[in-house]
């Protein structure tokens, strides 16, 4: 357990995400229509994904849904850090149109293996969306198809979010004001 609950500088309200979460249903739904499989990342975009499907379903989507856990190995720092999957999806992404969900991107590196993989296996389109994005980061060329928000050059927590496995029922998105 952690002894208390740290100072938390409040960087995107539960509120705002809502509302964020709505536009970006209307967003995927005028670009991929009602039939999609959505892949969300675990664990990190759990919560995330969850209030986006019921934004989906307002936004006419009736999407299925399917889960994948994958591992960054490396030295983050390093641009070699290979990406593995450590718990794949159940359903076929063969002629699906794919709508993958992860809580934030990085380097880039996560995000650029599980789309290629995807179409490797014969999806017909896969489109990213990222509740955050940490523009600054980038070891790639990877851009998200849709984005919540622009994240600073923080480490943040909650709303899925964690830092050493803690702080992922926030419903907020912040950041430990260290004293
Ligand atoms: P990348 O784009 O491959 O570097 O992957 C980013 C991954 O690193 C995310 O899916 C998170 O699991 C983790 N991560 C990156 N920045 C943060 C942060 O500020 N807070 C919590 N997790 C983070
Ligand atoms: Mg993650």
């Amino acid at each position: 357990m952690v002894e208390k609950t740290p100072e938390i500088e409040i960087l995107f309200a539960s509120a705002d995400i809502a509302k964020r979460n709505e536009e970006l249903a209307e967003q995927i739904a005028a670009d991929l229509g009602p039939d999609i499989l959505v892949i969300a990342v675990l664990k990190g975009s759990f919560v995330f994904a969850a209030d986006l499907i019921r934004a989906l379903h307002h936004a006419g989507v009736q999407p299925q849904i399917d889960f994948m856990a994958l591992s960054s190995y490396g030295d983050k720092s390093v641009s070699s850090g290979t990406v593995v999957i450590t718990r794949d999806i159940v359903d076929t992404v063969k002629g699906r149109k794919v709508l993958l969900i992860d809580d934030i991107l990085e380097s880039g590196r996560t995000m650029d293996f599980a789309t290629k993989e995807l179409l490797d296996r014969g999806a017909e389109t896969v489109k990213t969306c990222l509740m955050l994005d940490k523009k600054g980061k980038r070891i790639n060329d990877f851009e998200a198809d849709f984005v919540g928000f622009d994240c600073p050059d923080l480490f943040v927590i909650g709303y899925g979010l964690d830092y050493a496995h803690y702080y992922r029922e926030l419903p907020y998105i912040g950041y430990i004001v260290e004293n």
